[in-house]
């Protein structure tokens, strides 16, 4: 079958899931989101934004467990039964910029395979690091599947008088297959021309197409907009990924999901959503926040035995 074929009979499949209005996916699972991405089928995602944590300075640390039958085992369970658990893994990283991509390499692989054969892949990253992630998508994805590097440019707070002031975040899009990716070019929002005088009333009226280049204001502080959350991005940013790079029905994916701004995004623009995040906090303010979307709340296991958001 070729790539063709497969994207319409997973369009096809979304059509049908919509037809039966309670079939949508609108979910919010509470975990560890390497666990959760394990359990998603292959290519059952349009669109994949991720916006990681860096630089708090903490070590993260996470145990894996196994548990086994054993008569001398240290637990008892179900039935008297004697069990054993036992570590199988300790992955820890400092987070701090030289260990970002080891901690995301598994994450980025596993994105990559849950992607469909048309969809992309945006990783929101500080200048600081985005080259050393650029290096590993490109390994991942092959250097041909990256379309662009976006950059976010803001003009908000206090100014260093000892170098440039930073004012950028920089967004890299991949598409799992660069001959073939959703870019909804009519889908995307119009811009006020500096010189309208100059392009005549027509142009003027529909206003320019953004560039890679996009400036927009920083979250207000006390604006409707605000959750609270510390991370939380720009909603606009995230409307124009979901408008241009999915359609109506398609499933979009955020397992750093903090305050759900993904997850905003796509239910006010019709799509479906599966939002991940380990942090209770990150899911009462989504809970919160999507609640005219009536998501579902998941915790790992309940996703698992689910059988994945499809
Ligand atoms: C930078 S924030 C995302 C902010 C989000 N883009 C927004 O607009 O609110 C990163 C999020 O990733 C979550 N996180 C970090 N490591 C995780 C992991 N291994 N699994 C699931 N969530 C994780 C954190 O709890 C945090 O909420």
């Amino acid at each position: 079958m070729d790539v063709d074929q497969r994207v319409e009979e997973i369009q096809s499949d979304g059509a049908q899931r919509h037809a039966a209005q309670d079939t949508r996916v609108r979910t919010i699972v509470q975990g560890e989101n390497l666990d959760v991405l394990r359990a998603l089928p292959d290519g059952c995602v349009a669109l994949c934004y991720v916006d990681p944590p860096f630089n708090t300075g903490r070590t993260q640390r996470l145990r894996r467990l196994r548990t086994r039958r054993d008569t001398d085992g240290d637990r008892t369970g179900f039935a008297g039964k004697r069990y054993r658990s036992e570590v199988v893994s300790v992955s820890q990283f400092a987070d701090s910029f030289a260990d970002l991509p080891g901690y995301l390499e598994p994450r980025l692989r596993e994105a990559r395979r849950v992607l469909r054969p048309d969809g992309s892949l945006f990783v929101h990253l500080d200048p600081r690091e985005s080259h050393y992630v650029k290096i590993l998508l490109d390994q991942i994805f092959g250097r041909d599947s990256f379309q662009n590097e976006i950059v976010w440019a803001y003009d908000y707070g206090a100014r260093t008088k000892t170098r440039w002031p930073a004012k950028h975040d920089t967004i890299l899009w991949y598409a799992r297959d660069p001959s073939h990716y959703v870019f909804g070019y009519e889908a995307m929002d119009r811009l006020p021309y500096a010189a309208p005088g100059l392009v005549g009333p027509e142009k003027a009226a529909r206003g320019k197409t953004p560039t890679d280049v996009w400036w927009q204001t920083i979250v207000p502080t006390n604006g409707r907009e605000r959750t609270g959350y510390a991370t939380q991005k720009p909603l606009a940013i995230l409307t124009r990924i979901v408008a241009v790079h999915s359609r109506p029905g398609d499933l979009v994916l955020d397992f750093f999901a903090g305050s759900g701004t993904t997850g905003e995004a796509a239910a006010r623009a019709g799509r479906d959503f599966l939002l991940v995040d380990s942090n209770p906090e990150a899911v009462r303010v989504m809970r919160k926040r999507l609640a005219f979307a009536a998501p579902k709340t998941l915790t790992l296991r309940q996703f698992v035995a689910a059988g994945g958001p499809v």
